[in-house]
């Protein structure tokens, strides 16, 4: 048996799908833990490639069963989408994936009220995906939400549905176009009869998975820095990203978690607004975008470029007790003359080593670079430590001391083979001598 939790050491879109994907050869269950359909997880083999935004990313391997937890806020008709899209596929779902009754719908005054929001109208713009990911968490913390287990009961439904319209009419005005709540109400009726089958108590399908030895691995999105408590707020998720988000997002005790494996990318990136001390510019921020194919899965926005930030790094290996890293995209490395790794950020003359709470600080944080010679060859045909260039390894032993944290792969292309395995007692003859 064992529990595993798979978690964003960064601003999201770390290449966790693909590491689940991976893992998921030895899993038995994977279950995601928070967020929604602002997520979007892709997976190569073969000449194929899925995005997932909802379902786990463990679907496609055909013998593991997968759960959305009751952190997830679920979009219905995305959820259909991608159930048909798997399918359509090859990829059956059925009788494999289930929902839990606890978790939150997102409606389309969900969406509508993010829309509103994101023009400014209530506060600072955050840039986010357009899912209604904000608002059906917030309706969720205000006891207002609509829960799976609510939309299987047409009373409920329809009261909770007329109460959030009411709600809604009184943030966008009474004249801003929205769905007619007839057809809303008859949309979801629908929607309840086709999800009933797939509805469970994740929590308890998850302790007789561990009653019953299974391995199980637990799914976040995003990541560490856009957590609702331990990111960059404001410019956040609503949602617990960190590991401590998967205990209440699928209902598991701490005591059950063997494992919290943290993924971060070989630099760094960030989609939508807010503080990136590493952030780049000009011609290398094009190369690593290019080179990365740096653009949203889910909606295709061009991704924010930077080094990676040892800083950042060392903040998600203490919040989320990360036991080990797993290191994506050292490829997309592969041409550069010069690597760089932020060690530190100067903030008005003064050394800081750990991430500031306050924005301003973080706005003014300048970053303390060391600076690497590249490799400069192709990486993507490694598959032992010692394929890899030797300044490859250099490079990864150094992020491995400053985050603190052992780095046991690394990936070095999107395929589900692309992978360099290091074993606990493998370092390289540079990191033993220094
Ligand atoms: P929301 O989750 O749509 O509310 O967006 C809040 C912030 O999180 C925005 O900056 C988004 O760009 C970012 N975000 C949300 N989901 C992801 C993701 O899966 N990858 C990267 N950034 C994300």
């Amino acid at each position: 048996m064992s529990v595993r939790i798979i978690v964003g050491a960064q601003w999201g879109d770390e290449g966790k799908g693909k590491i689940v994907d991976l893992l998921s050869h030895d899993a038995d269950v994977v279950a995601r833990y928070q967020g929604g359909p602002n997520a979007g997880h892709t997976v190569c083999y073969g000449d194929k490639s899925f995005v997932l935004h909802l379902i786990p990313s463990g679907i496609l391997r055909p013998g593991t069963t997968c759960y959305i937890g009751n952190g997830v806020v679920i979009d219905l008709t995305a959820l259909e989408e991608e159930r048909s899209a798997l399918t359509r596929q090859g990829i059956g779902v059925d009788g494999r994936l289930f929902v839990s009754g606890s978790a939150h719908l997102i409606l389309p005054d969900h969406r509508l009220a993010e829309r509103h929001n994101e023009s400014g109208a209530t506060g600072p713009t955050i840039g986010t995906t357009g899912r209604g990911i904000g608002p059906a968490y917030t309706d969720k913390a205000s006891r207002m939400g609509l829960r799976v287990a609510d939309l299987l009961d047409p009373e409920i439904r329809e009261e909770r549905v007329r109460m959030l319209r009411e709600r809604t009419l009184r943030l966008v005005g009474r004249d801003a176009p929205v769905e007619p709540i007839e057809r809303v109400l008859e949309g979801l009726a629908r929607d309840a009869e086709r999800l009933r089958p797939m509805v469970v108590n994740v929590s308890l399908a998850i302790a007789s998975a561990i009653h019953d030895r299974k391995r199980i691995l637990l799914e976040g999105a995003q990541g560490t820095h856009l957590d609702l408590d331990h990111g960059t707020y404001p410019f956040v998720t609503s949602s617990s990203a960190v590991a401590g988000g998967a205990c209440t997002g699928v209902g598991v005790g701490p005591t059950l978690i063997d494992e919290v494996i943290g993924v971060a990318k070989a630099y760094a990136t960030r989609v939508g607004n807010g503080p990136f001390p590493s952030e780049l510019s000009g011609e290398l921020a094009e190369q690593l975008r290019e080179e990365g194919n740096e653009y949203g899965a889910t909606t295709g926005r061009p991704r924010r470029c930077g080094w990676f930030d040892a800083v950042a790094i060392r903040h998600a290996a203490r919040v989320n007790g990360l036991t080990q890293l797993v290191i994506t995209k050292l490829d997309v490395l592969d041409g550069l003359p010069e690597i760089s790794v932020v060690t530190a950020y100067s903030i008005n003359g003064r050394r800081i080593q750990e991430m500031p709470e306050s924005l301003a600080e973080l706005n003014a944080a300048e970053p303390i670079l060391e600076t690497f010679p590249g490799w400069r060859a192709p990486t993507g045909a490694a598959r032992q430590w010692d394929d890899l260039p030797r300044e490859a390894r250099r490079y990864l032993d150094r992020l491995e001391e400053l985050a603190r944290v052992p780095i046991r792969l690394v990936s070095v292309g999107s395929g589900r083979d692309e992978n360099v395995r290091r074993h606990a007692n493998l370092r390289s003859t540079e990191a033993v001598g220094r």
